[in-house]
Parts: C-alpha cells; sequence; structure tokens
C-alpha cells in the first residue's frame, strides 16, 4: 500500500482527515460519509472521496467509511503507526513551550533529548527531560537513535545545529529559526514560520 505514490496535496490533507476521525471516535461514531468530511473539512466530497481513493476503497455507499479502519490505515500511511523520538536544541521561549506541550500523541512524539548552550540551563530538567550541553549533541543523539531534530535557536546559529543533528543521524528537522537551512537532500526539512503566516493573513484582510 505505501509504495503507492499519493500526490503530496493529498499526504498534506491527511493530518486533517486523522484530526477529524479521532474526534469522532472519542465519541464513539463509527461511520462517516465523504458529506460529512468535506464539510467539517471545507473541502468538497468529491476531493475527499479523491484522496482516500488513493490508500484502498474503504467507502461503502450510503454508509461511507469505517472511522476506526480509516484512521489506523491513515496512520499507517503518514508513519505514525510507531514513535518517534525528538531531540530538541534551544530551550529558550518556543524551545521550553515545545518541551512542556501537552498537545503532541505522547505515543507518538515524544522530545526525549534537549540541548542548549547556555550553562545555567544545561543539568535543569523541564518535564521531565534534562537540558544537556549543545556540545555533547552529535554523540548522543546518535547514541539514542533520535531521528527527528527541532531547532529552536537564534537564527545564526541554526545552520551550524542542523549539521550537528543531520551528524548525529538526524533524518528530519523541524526547523522554528527564520532562516533558510542548507541540508542534505535525503534529510526532510519542515520549516515553522509564524511571520509567513502572518503575511499571507493580513494580504486577505485588505480585501
Ligand atoms: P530564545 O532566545 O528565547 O531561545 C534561544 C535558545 O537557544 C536560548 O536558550 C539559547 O541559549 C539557545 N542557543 C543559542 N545559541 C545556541 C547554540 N549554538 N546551541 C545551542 N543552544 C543555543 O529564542 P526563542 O524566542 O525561543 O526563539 C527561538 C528561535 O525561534 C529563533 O530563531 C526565533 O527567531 C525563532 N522564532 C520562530 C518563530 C516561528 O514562527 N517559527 C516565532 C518566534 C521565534
Amino acid at each position: 500500500m505505501k509504495e503507492r505514490r499519493i500526490p503530496k496535496e493529498t499526504i498534506d490533507r491527511l493530518p486533517l482527515y486523522l484530526r477529524c476521525l479521532n474526534k469522532l471516535i472519542d465519541r464513539g461514531e463509527e461511520n462517516i460519509s465523504s458529506e460529512n468530511f468535506s464539510s467539517r473539512l471545507n473541502l468538497n466530497s468529491a476531493q475527499v472521496r479523491k484522496d482516500l481513493s488513493y490508500f484502498g476503497d474503504f467507502g461503502t455507499r450510503g454508509v461511507g467509511y469505517k472511522t476506526e479502519k480509516l484512521a489506523s490505515e491513515i496512520r499507517d500511511i503518514l508513519n505514525l503507526d510507531k514513535s518517534w523520538s525528538m531531540a530538541l536544541v534551544g530551550v529558550g521561549n518556543i524551545g521550553s513551550a515545545l518541551l512542556t506541550y501537552r498537545g503532541f500523541d505522547q505515543r507518538v512524539f515524544e522530545v526525549e533529548m534537549a540541548f542548549d548552550r547556555n550553562p545555567d540551563l544545561i543539568g535543569e530538567e523541564l518535564n521531565g527531560v534534562e537540558i544537556e550541553d549543545v556540545n555533547n549533541l552529535v554523540d548522543r543523539v546518535s547514541e539514542k537513535n533520535i531521528r527527528i531534530g527541532i531547532v529552536a535557536v537564534p537564527a545564526q546559529a541554526a545552520q551550524e545545529i542542523s549539521e550537528k543533528l543531520v551528524e548525529g543521524g538526524v533524518t528530519g528537522i523541524l526547523n522554528f529559526a527564520p532562516t533558510l537551512l542548507d541540508i542534505p537532500d535525503d534529510v526532510q526539512l519542515a520549516q515553522v514560520d509564524i511571520t509567513k503566516e502572518l503575511e499571507q493573513l493580513v494580504y486577505y484582510l485588505q480585501k
């Protein structure tokens, strides 16, 4: 199933379907129609059917999709059926908020390690995670077999930190620093850019 080529736009929407399904499952709903999905997610139902058709035909005419089955299939496709340990670098405003954030699905995403260069922070514990010296980052990340790194240091340090993360074996980086990172092609990069979102938002406010 995973070998099928699924368009990026569909992959990008899968977390939305999953969040919606999780809510329904919590409420004990066993089925959802594509019309219901489309009104909840503001997509047209043909689009929903097309998205979901990429990974098996779970829909039944008149009944829709089985919520549990679809959620499990989406988790499988998104690689959420295993747990991902993450290393956070930079435990300032953003970093400490992430370390204490309860919104991650703890079974899937866990900030297992945290690093900083500030001697006042090194050795401190936040949410059960000890803040370690960034000088040990490469060895420690490699020792713990961490695959995801979160970069929450000032922009000028972000490139160096991402290189260290890659050297330690990280293959996915979530970057909060407002800078373009130059990383190897086989490393996945996700950029969080609140300024960009705000700039796009105000463009639409003028209209
Ligand atoms: P902060 O100054 O509160 O925290 C930065 C932390 O990184 C500090 O604890 C500092 O000691 C540590 N640090 C600095 N250089 C380091 C290095 N070489 N190695 C290890 N640790 C190092 O900054 P804040 O507010 O948490 O912002 C963090 C990053 O996120 C910045 O790049 C900032 O521009 C960015 N940011 C991004 C936003 C977004 O939309 N993605 C929104 C706000 C900030």
